[in-house]
């Protein structure tokens, strides 16, 4: 009996409800007509005739405790409950802030809905590579100071696994697995081994475009280029292309727009020549579309690439490539009000 009355203290003492329902289940169980407590006061008769006054007391001091307890629970609860009806119903509620997307992000969903409208579908790539997708299925010569281990971060050599120095390499996984008509975009993460400064980055974004068909020409490739320069920068947008060179286009060229701040006029973001650079393109060199089995004397097509970062630094003033990746929320609040 002793034993039992002590085991009851400690419960009494541990339990701590959290709610009116739970204080007043304690209290049934404890103190009410059929409670644990009354029991004992019944099995209490039974008890020894020498043991009953050490037991009674024992006994009638549970009861005290189990009372207090109850009473000091229930007035610690009722005290809980009045602060909280005492809150302050009108007082205004506290504004969610709403995220924002990141700049690359917008940036990168208004490039893919643009040529979405010509009818141009997306496509994705791995980043981790092989020599095959990013270099020699794309006419890169062995000895290609790209190869080089200056420029390309290799996970493996012998045979080459490396990460994608461009999205290029997704124009032929899509041409090994399909054949013309191919209209499609690339958007995705490249790397390249360079010192970050406010221009460069090891880790950035490009957008790859690719058209294969019969009768694709040069002109096909200037009037999608013209278009899409105007939709991203604006109505009055000129585009200029400058011959250039890549391995997997000929001719190549890289193409320059109007600038966005002057007119063309000249001032500093275009260094007072009035344009400013923003993509490589060409037409698709034949032995490309030979290694990806599409037969280059049916089809002929033209690629483009461009690089999101400077994109984005055109269109926002971005001075410094490294903001896009430090996460400063001062930095990313900026474009809240952009989709
Ligand atoms: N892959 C080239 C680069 O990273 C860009 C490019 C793509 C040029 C397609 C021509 C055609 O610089």
């Amino acid at each position: 009996m002793l034993e039992k009355i002590k085991a009851l203290k400690g419960e009494i003492e541990a339990a701590a409800p959290e709610t009116a329902l739970q204080l007043e289940e304690l209290r049934i169980r404890l103190i009410s007509k059929k409670g644990v407590i009354s029991q004992l006061f019944e099995e209490f008769r039974e008890v020894d005739p020498l043991l009953k006054k050490e037991v009674g007391k024992a006994l009638n001091e549970l009861k005290n405790s189990a009372m207090e307890k109850i009473n000091r629970l229930k007035e610690l609860l009722d005290a809980r409950q009045e602060e909280g009806s005492r809150a302050d119903l009108t007082a205004p509620g506290d504004a969610l802030t709403l995220g924002s997307r990141h700049p690359l992000a917008i940036v990168r969903n208004r490039i893919t809905s643009i040529f979405g409208r010509l009818g141009f579908t997306v496509a994705e790539g791995p980043e981790i590579e092989d020599d095959w997708h990013v270099f020699s299925a794309l006419n890169f010569p062995p000895e290609h100071p790209a190869r080089d281990m200056q420029d390309t971060f290799f996970i493996e050599k012998n045979p080459d696994i490396l990460l994608r120095t461009h999205t290029s390499s997704v124009q032929i996984r899509v041409m090994e697995r399909s054949q013309p008509p191919i209209r499609a975009i690339f958007p995705g993460r490249v790397f390249r081994n360079e010192a970050i400064s406010a221009r460069s980055h090891c880790i950035f974004h490009q957008v790859e475009g690719l058209y294969v068909d019969q009768n694709v020409s040069f002109a096909d490739l200037k009037q999608t280029l013209l278009y899409f320069a105007r939709e991203l920068f604006g109505e009055g947008t000129e585009i200029r292309l400058r011959p250039s060179y890549f391995p997997f286009t000929e001719p190549s060229a890289e193409m320059d727009v109007s600038c966005s701040i002057c007119g063309g006029k000249g001032c500093n973001l275009c260094k007072y020549t009035g344009w400013l650079e923003i993509l490589g393109c060409g037409m698709v060199d034949p032995n490309v579309l030979e290694a990806c089995n599409i037969d280059s004397n049916k089809y002929t097509g033209y690629a483009f690439g461009m690089g999101i970062e400077r994109i984005t630094m055109l269109l926002y003033g971005v001075k410094d490539i490294r903001l896009y990746f430090e996460n400063d929320v001062r930095f990313l609040r900026q474009f809240r009000s952009a989709l």
